[in-house]
């Protein structure tokens, strides 16, 4: 550790997120560069990215169209407020992805996150039923095991018990249903599950409790990613769209992760067929290369909206830095790189491979079920007795010394790989893990 205080490096400054500091510390896995498929640490190490990232780097790292869109914008317009003005971009991508989206998913509202997006959608859900005279709409459902960032709304609605037990009693009037997440019946399970349905039966019982009359909205992520990698079962996304629309209660689908081509279509809304009246995103809308986020609202919310005198603010909600100039820059680029490249066809041609590769792991020591969608994958571990977490995070360890970058939550391993990977890339992928598992 040096002296000088301009060059002091010792890593104690930083509180690294969602990571156990004082394990990296000791053992620090720096990046230093990347390109592709591949990150070089500070070392020099070459070493795959298994998991575009977290979840964001669909075009690959150093996409050049990004590169340049953003090298380009900030020398041309840096910045420009958001409120009471804008600039042509953020209405062209706006347009862009309101054609992109499902059906009448007309309207695009720009955050700086996957979190804020979920605020987003939660906050416009309230007003919404506020401004067609149904105030008593304030209820908001979630899902056990459901990720929706880390705000206090998306904590509440959440079900990851761990994002919720340290911060106190979060949003009242939640409520959530079941996880859908079922090993012993639907093992080895490639784009939704066998069994199941009758869990989203599940709302009707918070509808009888509470009164719909109570209910804004039901937020679930179509697949659900981070509490890792839960399938959605047959006809359970289809089945709490009627529920949903039976009872004038807003579905959200929150696709921060099943956006942008991570299922082999645009939008997760696509890949199962259901079409909710909000979708958050963010991750893949730029690559990853600047934060941002976007929420995808239908014409029958926006417009319920743009009543009353013209002067007035509709939504009291936005960001210092919604639509920055950079951040649509490199979400237009990210769009064209996505079309010209057909990297969204590209993932649902690999699907097949990459779920057959998967599953070749099945019979390795201590593996429990494998589920995959698109280009996600996920192997789900026997936990070592009293140490929870501890198999999976073993296991990634391994894979990183032998050159591959996973991903663990709990005993869960996931994988979700640009969607540029090749064939042979997959192959080494799944190699490096076989060879983890096995050690
Ligand atoms: C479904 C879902 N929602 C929200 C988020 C939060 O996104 P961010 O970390 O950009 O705030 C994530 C992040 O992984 C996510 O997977």
């Amino acid at each position: 550790m040096t002296s000088d205080p301009a060059r002091r490096n010792d890593l104690g400054a930083y509180w690294m997120p969602f990571t156990s500091n004082r394990q990296f510390k000791q053992s620090p896995r720096m990046i230093a560069a990347a390109e592709g498929m591949y990150y070089t640490t500070t070392d020099g190490q070459k070493v795959m990215d298994g998991t575009a990232g977290l979840w964001c780097v669909n075009a690959g790292h150093a996409a050049p169209r990004i590169t340049e869109a953003v090298q380009k914008q900030v020398a041309e317009l840096d910045y420009a407020p958001a409120f009471q003005m804008g600039h042509p971009k953020a209405f062209e991508l706006a347009s862009r992805l309101a054609e992109l989206a499902p059906g009448d998913l007309n309207h695009v509202f720009f955050t700086n996150s996957g979190s804020e997006s979920v605020e987003t959608a939660l906050k416009i859900a309230l007003a919404y039923h506020k401004a067609k005279g149904e105030a008593g709409r304030t209820r908001l459902i979630g899902r056990e095991k459901g990720y929706h960032g880390v705000n206090f709304g998306g904590i509440a609605v959440g079900g990851i018990v761990n994002n919720r037990r340290h911060f106190g009693s979060l949003l009242t009037g939640v409520d959530h249903l079941r996880h859908t997440h079922d090993p012993e019946r639907n093992a080895y399970s490639q784009g939704e599950a066998e069994h199941g349905v009758e869990l989203a039966e599940d709302l009707v019982r918070l509808i009888d409790l509470h009164g719909a009359e109570t209910i804004a909205a039901v937020i679930v992520e179509p697949m659900a990613g981070s509490a890792g990698v839960i399938l959605p079962p047959k006809g359970y996304l289809k089945r709490l769209r009627e529920i949903t629309r039976e009872h004038g209660i807003l579905l959200i689908f929150d696709e921060v992760i099943t956006a942008y081509g991570r299922l082999g279509r645009a939008f997760g809304a696509d890949y199962y067929g259901v079409e909710p009246d909000m979708i958050t995103t963010a991750k893949g809308l730029t690559n990853g290369v600047i934060p941002m986020g976007a929420v995808m609202i239908s014409s029958e919310i926006h417009d319920a909206f743009m009543t009353g005198p013209e002067h007035m603010i509709e939504l009291f909600h936005g960001y210092t830095y919604s639509g920055n100039p950079v951040a649509c820059a490199a979400a237009l680029a990210a769009l064209d790189t996505y079309r010209e490249e057909e990297l969204f066809e590209r993932a649902a041609g690999l699907e097949a491979y990459w779920a057959e590769a998967m599953f070749s792991l099945k019979g390795l020591p201590h593996v429990k079920d494998i589920r995959c969608a698109g280009l996600v994958g996920a192997v789900e571990l026997e936990p070592v007795a009293g140490q929870p977490t501890k198999r999976a995070f073993d296991t990634y360890l391994r894979a990183w010394d032998k050159g591959a970058h996973l991903r663990t939550t709990g005993d869960i391993i996931a994988m979700s790989p640009p969607l540029i990977i090749e064939k042979s890339e997959i192959d080494t992928l799944i190699g490096i893990l076989a060879e983890s598992l096995s050690a």
